[in-house]
């Protein structure tokens, strides 16, 4: 079922999740492996997770979603025991994140609390997010579907993803749209997937300028000086700027 081989490899997942907390959560800074280990949440949802997982790959009955359901009563973290989690996972603070089961997590990976990696619906088959490794994830961002987010992405805390991320990229917004690039400003037609032009918009506009100018070239000829109804300027829909924080 399982040997010496599957205990190193969960000894030396262990060794590098509390080195993540160390390495990555600065509140962890000074702190002994010991004190992580029996006091971080998020700490103790993975390591549960590592071996939900290896009994739920051993096809061992029960015990995978019993673990996982303890692990969640007492860190407030919920994974599915089928979900693939890479090396050196930290989920920060733990409380309210989500891990579905089809989710696939890279390696030296940063969740904050409240993440959701889930499904969009009724879907079966792959239906959760793919991280690669290095991504970090915002607190409360949800990430929707089984979009894949490339290599040291970020996700902006309260985001909601719906679509694929490239390498590098940071996202923010409702719905999540690129504002940085390799720390770069993102620019070209896909850097603003809110602010698109309204071509509707701008015909009524430009119908409503000619029928002003219309309206007071008759008053003029006709020496008619009623003024014409008043055209109501139409009102910008845009909002303010989703990436302005
Ligand atoms: C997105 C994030 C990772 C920063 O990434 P970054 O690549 O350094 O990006 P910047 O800070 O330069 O911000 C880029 C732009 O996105 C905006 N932005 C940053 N985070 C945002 C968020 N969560 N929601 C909306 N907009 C955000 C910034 O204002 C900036 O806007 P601008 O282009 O108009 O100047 C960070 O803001 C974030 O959300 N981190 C999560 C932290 C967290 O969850 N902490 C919990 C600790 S308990």
């Amino acid at each position: 079922m399982f040997g010496l081989s599957t205990l190193a490899r969960v000894a030396s997942e262990l060794r590098r999740d509390v080195g993540a907390a160390h390495q990555r959560d600065p509140a962890a800074r000074g702190v002994s492996s010991t004190e992580i280990l029996t006091s971080w949440p998020g700490v103790h949802a993975v390591i549960s997770h590592r071996i939900a997982h290896v009994l739920f790959e051993a096809g061992v009955p029960l015990a995978p979603r019993s673990i996982a359901y303890i692990s969640r009563s007492i860190t407030g973290v919920e994974i599915h025991p089928a979900a693939k989690i890479g090396k050196g996972l930290l989920i920060d603070h733990g409380s309210g994140v989500v891990i579905g089961e089809t989710a696939e997590i890279g390696d030296d990976v940063t969740i904050y609390q409240g993440v959701t990696l889930g499904g969009t619906g009724f879907a079966t088959g792959k239906r959760h997010p793919t991280l690669g490794d290095e991504v970090t994830v915002g607190s409360g961002a949800k990430l929707l579907g089984p979009i894949e987010v490339g290599r040291g992405a970020k996700i902006g805390a309260n985001s909601v993803v719906i679509t694929d991320v490239p390498a590098d990229a940071t996202v923010v917004g409702n719905p999540g749209h690129v504002v940085r690039v390799d720390g770069r400003k993102a620019v070209g037609p896909d850097a603003d997937w809110i602010h698109l032009p309204d071509p509707v918009a701008e015909a009524i506009k430009r119908l409503s300028e000619r029928i002003e100018s219309l309206d007071s070239r008759v008053a003029e000829l006709s020496g008619d000086e009623t003024e014409a109804a008043p055209v109501r300027p139409l009102r910008s829909v845009r909002g303010p700027n989703p990436a302005g924080g």
